[in-house]
């Protein structure tokens, strides 16, 4: 078995941050909730290191989480971040106190003392920048642990017990503003650990391919393609790992942007011969959606025709008895509730969730270990051509989310235009790789212009382009003002209808990156 690293989520907002790290080092690594572990399964899981991440509860107040006590009596290093570095002292016979002064941000730490979590990387007397978040801090250690690194307002910024390869942090090496924290991360995981860091996509593409062929043995495979990413990615992977067994089905709602259902088509037909049925259902589609204005009718009623399409496809297909999907590992980790209670739905998204049991089909999900840059890593892996492992994410509902309001097969053909301008000039400025998304909204608005000695009464757009490292939050991209007067112009003078150009500057939260 691939060496492992378990991470045992408290409920922090960057646990994963600390599993890409861990990965990035070469070393694989799983994250489980502190309430869904016991001992069985912490033993089963058999980890060469364990990472206890930060959380928002306080050591101090009873009830709060803990990991099963057996983690400490593995002869397994830990790592303890944050609240994690709380819990450990708490469970190890230390001490720990809501802090007089709480530290958010920016702070410096002294090293005091050297540690292998350091080698080479920090030495005794260094000062080095960290990020911090915690209002509690440690106050006595447990037995056999001492001080490696002192802040001014965490005396125990950073702890050790080289000898049981215990270790505490105050501050959080996986975000980037612990400059360092990547290779503290990396030490704790080769150089404590042991881990032999050979977790490379190469090898993962071998095992990923073995897997599927166990799974499906001489079983048919249904793959939902949509031009995106991540099912482009598990069909190529499929096809390389079944051949003709898979059976690819491209349900075209008509929202995809400009070309890109013929793109689909010649990409996976012709250039990957892989057998692919292209359904043009655009007709259904606009008819059913006809007068639809409000954002979550409008979902649901494209997840509902797209599964009833789906299934019709499928069954002409016969005898498939699996249906790949790209799910990815974010979808999978479960979260850690505190409350308890659902979460409120922000949008209904599109997903084949259902079909699976409708159709008795069972699921190969051959990404579900990888994050989103892990997969564009495996797609580069298997050869596929940089524009389409490279493309921005792309939503289910496609461009009916973009154009508020009822659409139109001329609306939807207008915002085609407009989005294929703003697109071409982005990568002509070589920053398409430097955004996560780029895309243009119809709004539902007329406005008055003039053009030549003419007024003009058109149409208005907006432009929205976003950084993010998840679409979970996403700050909005400041492009020059002369790339936005650049394409407003060309929007303007090539594509008739429109007369105004905005640019969208609302951050997510308190916005999200689609309109709708
Ligand atoms: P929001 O608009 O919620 O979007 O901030 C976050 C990210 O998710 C994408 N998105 C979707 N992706 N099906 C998808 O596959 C959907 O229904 C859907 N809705 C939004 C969005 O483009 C952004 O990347």
């Amino acid at each position: 078995m691939t060496d492992r690293i378990l991470i045992v989520d408290f409920g922090s907002q960057v646990t994963q941050l600390i599993a890409r790290r861990v990965r990035e080092a070469g070393v694989y690594c799983e994250i489980h909730p502190f309430n869904a572990l016991d001992d069985a399964k912490l033993k089963a899981f058999d980890p060469k290191g364990i990472i206890l991440s930060g959380g928002p509860a306080s050591v101090t107040e009873i009830g709060t989480p803990r990991v099963p006590q057996i983690a400490f009596t593995q002869d397994v290093p830990v790592l303890g971040i944050c609240y994690g570095e709380q819990a450990m002292a708490a469970q190890l016979g230390g001490a720990v106190e809501s802090g007089h002064h709480r530290e958010f941000g920016r702070a410096e730490i002294e090293v005091k003392e050297p540690s292998a979590l350091f080698d080479g990387v920090w030495k005794p007397g260094d000062r080095k920048p960290v990020w911090m978040s915690h209002g509690d801090r440690v106050t006595k250690l447990p037995p056999g642990f001492r001080v490696v690194a002192t802040s001014e307002n965490a005396p125990f910024a950073a702890v050790a017990d080289e000898a049981r390869r215990f270790y505490g942090v105050q501050f959080h090496p996986e975000v980037m503003h612990t400059p360092d924290g990547a290779k503290l991360l990396r030490n704790f995981a080769l150089n404590i650990a042991g881990c032999s860091g050979d977790w490379t996509m190469g090898a993962f593409k071998q095992r990923a391919i073995a897997e599927i062929r166990r799974q499906v043995g001489k079983g048919r495979v249904i793959c939902g393609l949509s031009g995106g990413v991540d099912s482009s990615v598990v069909a190529v992977l499929l096809h390389e790992a079944i051949g003709d067994q898979l059976q690819c089905v491209f349900v075209d709602h008509g929202l995809l942007r400009l070309g890109e259902a013929e793109q689909v088509v010649r990409m996976f037909r012709d250039h990957y011969n892989i057998p692919l049925i292209h359904r043009d259902a655009s007709d259904l589609f606009l008819k059913e959606l006809a007068g639809v204005i409000d954002p979550e009718q409008k979902r649901k009623t494209i997840g509902r025709l797209f599964i009833d399409v789906f299934e019709e496809e499928a069954k002409k297909v016969g005898d498939a008895a699996f249906l790949a999907q790209g799910t990815l590992y974010p979808d999978v980790i479960e979260s850690v509730s505190f409350t308890g209670g659902p979460s409120v739905t922000i949008k209904s998204h599109h997903n084949v969730g259902g079909l699976p049991a409708r159709m008795s089909l069972k699921l190969v999900e051959p990404l579900r270990e990888l994050f989103k840059d892990e997969v564009r890593v495996l797609g580069r892996e298997l050869g596929m051509p940089a524009d389409m492992v490279n493309r921005h994410p792309f939503p289910g509902p496609g461009l009916a989310i973009r154009i508020p309001g009822d659409i139109t097969r001329e609306k939807l053909d207008l915002l085609r235009q407009i989005d294929a301008v703003y697109l071409d000039e982005i990568r002509k400025s070589g920053l398409y790789d430097e955004v996560w998304q780029a895309f243009a909204v119809l709004l539902p608005v007329r406005t008055v212009g003039v053009m030549g000695d003419g007024r003009t009464y058109d149409q208005a757009c907006a432009l929205r382009a976003v950084t993010s490292t998840d679409g979970m939050t996403a700050d909005y991209y400041p492009f020059p003002h002369e790339f936005l007067g650049r394409v407003a112009t060309r929007i303007i003078n090539e594509v008739r209808g429109i007369n105004r150009v905005t640019y969208d500057i609302t951050s997510k939260p308190p916005g999200t990156i689609e309109w709708e």
